[in-house]
C-alpha cells in the first residue's frame, strides 16, 4: 500500500465498517512503515492488510476484502501472504483482535489455526453500546 492506493482504501473502508479506519489511521500506518499491502486487478482495489511488527511478534491491525470479492479465497490468500512477511521479518508469533459478532473474520482465523487467547469485554463501539474483542494468536 502506497499513500497514492490511500483514497480508495478509504473508500472501501467506509463501505465495509460500521466504525472505519479514517485516512490519518492509514496514513499514520504508512508513516510508522507498518507492513500495509493491497490486492488490485488494475484499478479495481479487492483486498488490503496493515498489520506492525514489535520485536518477534506482529499484530494485524486490518484484513478487509470487498464485499464483491469475498469466498473467493483472497482473504486466505493475503494471510497466507502476511505470514511469509511476517516470518521474513523474524516473527514468531501473530497476534489480532476480532469482533465477538464477526463470524466470517473468527471462520477464516480458526481455519488458519488462530487461538483465542483472551478477551477484551467491550472493546469496540457497536451501533447498540459495546462490543467484546476476542483475542487469537497463532505461532509462526
Ligand atoms: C473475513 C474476510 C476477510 C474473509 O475474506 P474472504 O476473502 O471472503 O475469505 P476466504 O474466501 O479466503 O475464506 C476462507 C474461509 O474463511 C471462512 N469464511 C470466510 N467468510 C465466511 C463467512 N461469511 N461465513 C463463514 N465462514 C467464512 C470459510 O471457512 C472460508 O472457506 P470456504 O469459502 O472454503 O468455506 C471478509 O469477509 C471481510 O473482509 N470481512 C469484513 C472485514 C472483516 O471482518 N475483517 C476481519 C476483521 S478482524
Amino acid at each position: 500500500m502506497r499513500e497514492s492506493d490511500v483514497d480508495a482504501v478509504v473508500a472501501a473502508e467506509q463501505c465495509i465498517y460500521d466504525f472505519p479506519w479514517t485516512r490519518g489511521n492509514f496514513t499514520d500506518s504508512l508513516k510508522a512503515g507498518h507492513s500495509a499491502w493491497i490486492c488490485s486487478e488494475a484499478t479495481d482495489l479487492s483486498a488490503y492488510a496493515v498489520m506492525m511488527s514489535v520485536i518477534d511478534e506482529v499484530q494485524l491491525l486490518n484484513l478487509s476484502v470487498l464485499p464483491q470479492h469475498r469466498r473467493r479465497g483472497l482473504g486466505s490468500e493475503l494471510l497466507v501472504h502476511l505470514f511469509k512477511a511476517a516470518r521474513g521479518h523474524g516473527a514468531k508469533r501473530m497476534f489480532l483482535e476480532v469482533r465477538a459478532g464477526n463470524e466470517a473474520g473468527q471462520a477464516l482465523y480458526r481455519r488458519f489455526l488462530f487461538a483465542e487467547i483472551g478477551r477484551r469485554r467491550g472493546y469496540y463501539p457497536a451501533t447498540d453500546g459495546r462490543e467484546d474483542a476476542i483475542v487469537m494468536m497463532r505461532e509462526l
